[in-house]
């Protein structure tokens, strides 16, 4: 049988690659798994060799020990692959594919899925509506941040590029397919981004750098991101936006002080529970802070698109109603402005086909925007550690990190890609890395 190492969830600030089980058409008891999900079949699912995978912001909120997450659960819910085995009821999808992986779990037969929201699935995870691989309270499937991965439901979640060889020359931009390009568009198009709209996004994270670039694509006329983390509103401005230091003071009086006016069309929330606060407060987590800021600074009758995420359950919360998710919310604010919240996990796949597109015809440049860096699956627990990734870190701006499983560099494609890659990322003290558009 063949090995396979991935990414382990050890406890609050500590994450090991291990040797883990090699999928096989079941979903086995394991951390996590939900007892009503021990043993279920999965003859619709596939069997991925990884080729990218990415460290998410949501999987640092586990790893920095503010969910209930289980120890032993193998991580990693952004997933491309090669298709090495099909289960016997696949019919449309080929071994060899190379595929993105939504990274929401779906059965395609449910009322939800037949809406087109497969973020709440209602047949995938026993707790709750909605699952992902490798992440807590999500029904126990085992995450991608692995050599092999097991996808249920092949046929209805898997994305196929066009062409192998394209899509290998543009792996960096493609990998960003399985959560955050859509998460960040969609945050965009539900807060009603489009020509001509003045769109503030909150965090310069990878979600919203992905949200910015979103928001060009989709014609904003100005795009405002704010943050505290002075590398990453650089590489905001790197792409044509403008920033916000959230540190320096209210974020709405700098706003007004860039466009004339104090409000924007459009806010999203790309930072989620662990928001810092604002002006004088910023030293400190404040959890409702960005929901409030967005409140404020959008428009009568405007949309906040919340992309970012906010728990049930945060065990290193300040007090005690945010430890289960309750916030300080001035709600009459946005009520007395008519403005419509959008919350949940982006439906990945209402989305993934046409930003594919819009990379392999080169109408967005999604890896530059988000300073993704190629990492080996080896140096996992080095790209996850919190001491380099917190949420005013300023060592390393770039979340996001993406990497092949090492056996790949014996095989021409990944090595050709990690050649091409190399070259052209530079990394200069103090500076953001630069990623070469000549690729
Ligand atoms: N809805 C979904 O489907 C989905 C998918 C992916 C990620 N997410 C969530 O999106 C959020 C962002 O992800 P990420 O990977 O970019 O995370 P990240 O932690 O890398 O980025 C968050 C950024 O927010 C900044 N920040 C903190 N307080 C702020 C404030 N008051 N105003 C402005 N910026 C502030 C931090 O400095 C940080 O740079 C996370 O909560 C993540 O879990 C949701
Ligand atoms: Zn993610
Ligand atoms: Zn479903």
């Amino acid at each position: 049988m063949t090995g396979n190492r991935g990414v382990v969830y050890q406890g609050p600030g500590r994450v090991e690659v291990e040797d883990i089980a090699y999928p096989d058409f079941v979903l086995r008891d394991g951390p996590g798994v939900n007892p009503a999900n021990v043993g279920r079949e999965v003859p619709h699912g596939v069997i991925l060799k990884v080729v990218a995978t990415n460290i998410c912001g949501s999987d640092q909120h586990m790893v920095r020990g503010r969910t209930t997450a289980p120890q032993g659960l193998v991580l990693g819910h952004e997933i491309t692959g090669e298709v090495v085995e099909r289960g016997p009821d696949v019919e449309f999808v080929q071994v060899g594919d190379l595929v993105s992986v939504p990274f929401n779990i779906a059965c395609g037969r449910c009322v939800n899925c037949k809406a087109r929201h497969t973020e709440i699935c209602l047949n995938v995870n026993p707790d709750r509506p909605g699952s992902a691989y490798g992440y807590v309270d999500m029904g126990g499937w085992v995450g991608g941040q692995a050599q092999y991965a097991l996808v249920p439901y092949a046929d209805w979640n898997l994305l196929r590029f066009p062409d192998r060889d394209q899509a290998l020359e543009r792996i960096m931009d493609l990998t960003m397919l399985s959560d955050i390009f859509p998460t960040g568009y969609h945050g965009c198009v539900s807060a009603g981004v489009g020509v001509g709209s003045t769109v503030y996004v909150a965090g310069a994270g990878p979600v919203g750098l992905a949200a910015a670039a979103s928001a060009q694509l989709l014609g904003a006329a100005v795009v405002i991101v704010g943050d505290l983390n002075e590398d990453r509103l650089a590489q905001a401005r790197g792409f044509g936006c403008e920033t916000v230091n959230v540190a320096e003071g209210d974020p709405g009086d700098q706003i007004e002080q860039l466009l004339g006016v104090p409000a924007v069309d459009c806010a999203v929330d790309a930072v989620g529970f662990e928001a810092h606060g604002t002006g004088d407060q910023a030293a400190k987590e404040a959890p409702a802070s960005v929901l409030n800021t967005a409140m404020d600074v959008t428009k009568a009758g405007g949309a906040i698109g919340i992309p970012g995420l906010y728990v049930t359950g945060d065990p290193g919360a300040a007090d005690e109603a945010a430890k289960v998710g309750s916030l300080s919310i001035r709600f009459g604010l946005g009520w007395s402005k008519s403005h419509a919240f959008f919350t949940g996990q982006c439906p990945v796949m209402k989305y993934h086909r046409e930003l594919m597109a819009a990379i392999l015809n080169d109408r967005v440049r999604i890896a530059d925007a988000v300073n993704a860096v190629a990492i080996p699956l080896e140096d996992a627990p080095e790209g996850t550690s919190p001491s380099t990734r917190g949420p005013r870190a300023s060592t390393c701006s770039t979340r996001t990190a993406t990497w092949a499983p090492a056996d790949r560099a014996a095989n021409g494609s990944w090595a050709r890609l990690a050649d091409h890659r190399s070259p052209v990322v530079h990394r200069r003290a103090g500076l953001l890395p630069v990623i070469s558009r000549d690729t």
